[in-house]
């Protein structure tokens, strides 16, 4: 659209769902600023869904006959397949999905399509639209989610017995089973699956019949148009049913988390990846290459991921910013919902299938882990909790295996080359029988408080999420509104 051209005011100007009681023409900056972004006019089957459902209330109404029911459906059923095939598309002057269809139904049926508009409003369009859409995509990035968490279970059981250090401050703090770290990550995903699925819950509440926000003197049963759209609730107050969007922020939230979470397994895989810990080789098909430096392969994957996260956060934050102070019902503010909900879907569904083949094809090395999980002492709370089991006070066993890394720092050497001999000239009460504790497979076996690192705590973690994902899996497939 450019600057020169301007649209005739007027009811019947095409595309324009409103003109009767303007007689001058609109300004184009006015309408390049009123028109949707092209990815709203995406919104087709949605749109289409909530018109059928619609149609049937004004049959019931009596506004329109059966046979005029029929022929509309049939024309917007054949709407839907023209617009997927590319057969029609938005022309300039559509200022949405909605006037765009209204259009092409009107240029089909003559002057029966324009008889849908009958009791209903943008308003109640548009929210019914992205309840629909956010109904269909968010399962969508929920399966991605449970493929990603998937993967790390199947790592997780295929590293079965591999030690590597723990941390805590990025210092090594305490051997760890990898298997258990891996799942670290399982775990948080799991949950987001749970936040994904409340944000899907809090749509299957139909808004469709609060018309503008007072509700519709034509069309009156809510409850049939909305089983017939497939939610399970209706909206009970029609100036909240096009007024609220805190389902979009369920929503934004739960992908910001999400993308909280993955940012951290990706800052992991690049910790992992790098020279210096050496733990992670990335497959060629998952990684990427330097212009200059022959010899780099960098975890691009892991690091766009990561990056992203910004965009979820700001997706969440830009559409609270929004809501804020908005008055009464309506306000046109609200169309910048589906921006955020189009990008931080987009993005995810972008995110999460790379970062699955990534997870799924990286190379691990067992023995690096290994190597490393003693170095900085990390059996020093070996040595602690076995003067502890020995009747001395935490304090001063704290002390004595302090002391005991003192010792091994001058010497140049690790707590598990310590001999009977060193033990006694660090104190008298360290006997040999401690040696036996400091071993990277005692410390992890003996770890087995309920969620511990130990094989068979940490094989009950794997068994746990299979459960959780099995039952996301199921939920996805119902569940009831929360209102
Ligand atoms: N195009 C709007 C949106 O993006 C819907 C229209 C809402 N109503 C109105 N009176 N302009 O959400």
């Amino acid at each position: 659209m450019t600057d020169t051209h301007v649209h005739d005011g007027g009811a019947h100007a095409e595309g324009k769902l409103w003109g009767g009681r303007f007689t001058g023409a609109s300004a184009p900056a006015l309408e390049r600023l009123s028109r949707s972004p092209e990815q709203y006019f995406s919104l087709v089957p949605e749109d289409v869904a909530g018109s059928l459902a619609h149609a049937g209330e004004l049959e019931r109404a009596g506004i329109i006959t059966g046979e005029e029911r029929a022929s509309i459906a049939a024309a917007l059923e054949q709407l839907v397949v023209d617009h997927r095939e590319g057969a029609i598309r938005p022309l300039p002057q559509d200022e949405d999905v909605h006037g765009y269809l209204e259009r092409e139904l009107i240029a089909r049926l003559g002057p029966l399509g324009g008889k849908i508009r009958a009791g209903r409003s943008r308003n109640d369009q548009t929210a019914n639209d992205l309840r629909l859409h956010l109904r269909r995509v968010i399962p969508e990035i929920a399966e991605g989610v449970r493929e990603l968490t998937e993967t790390l279970l199947a790592r997780s059981r295929e590293v079965e017995g591999v030690v590597a250090p723990g941390f805590t401050h990025l210092q090594n703090a305490q051997p760890i089973l990898f298997s258990q770290q891996l799942l670290a990550h399982a775990f948080p995903l799991a949950r987001d699956l749970t936040r994904l699925e409340n944000a899907r819950l809090a749509c299957m509440a139909s808004p469709l019949g609060a018309a503008a926000m007072a509700g519709s003197t034509l069309a009156g049963d809510q409850r049939a148009m909305a089983a017939d759209m497939g939610y399970d609730d209706v909206v009970r107050n029609s100036i909240d049913a096009v007024s609220s969007r805190d389902h979009v922020v369920d929503f934004l939230y739960a992908g910001a988390m999400l993308g909280a979470d993955l940012s951290r397994l990706c800052e992991e895989i690049c910790l992992w990846s790098s020279q210096q810990f050496g733990w992670a080789r990335l497959d060629d098909a998952w990684s990427t290459g330097s212009s200059i430096m022959p010899q780099k392969k960098n975890p691009d994957i892991a690091e766009l991921a990561r990056g992203k996260t910004g965009r979820l956060i700001a997706n969440l934050s830009g559409m609270l910013a929004t809501l804020k102070s908005l008055p009464f019902a309506y306000n046109r503010d609200l169309s910048e919902d589906k921006h955020y909900v189009f990008d931080t879907a987009g993005t995810l569904r972008t995110i999460l299938p790379a970062l699955t083949g990534l997870v799924r094809t990286v190379g691990f090395d067992a023995g690096a882990m290994r190597r490393q999980a003693v170095q900085g002492f990390t059996l020093a709370t070996e040595i602690a909790d076995w003067l502890a089991e020995q009747g001395l006070p935490f304090s001063e066993a704290h002390d004595v295996a302090g002391r005991s890394v003192v010792h091994c720092e001058a010497r140049d050497i690790g707590l598990e080359d310590l001999t009977a001999e060193d033990l006694r000239a660090i104190d008298e009460r360290l006997t040999p029988e401690v040696l036996e504790r400091l071993t990277l497979e005692s410390a992890v076996a003996r770890r087995t408080g309920a969620n511990g690192t130990s094989p068979e705590r940490v094989r009950e973690q794997q068994a746990a999420l299979a459960d959780l994902l099995e039952a996301s899996r199921s939920a996805s497939q119902n569940g009831r509104s929360p209102q």
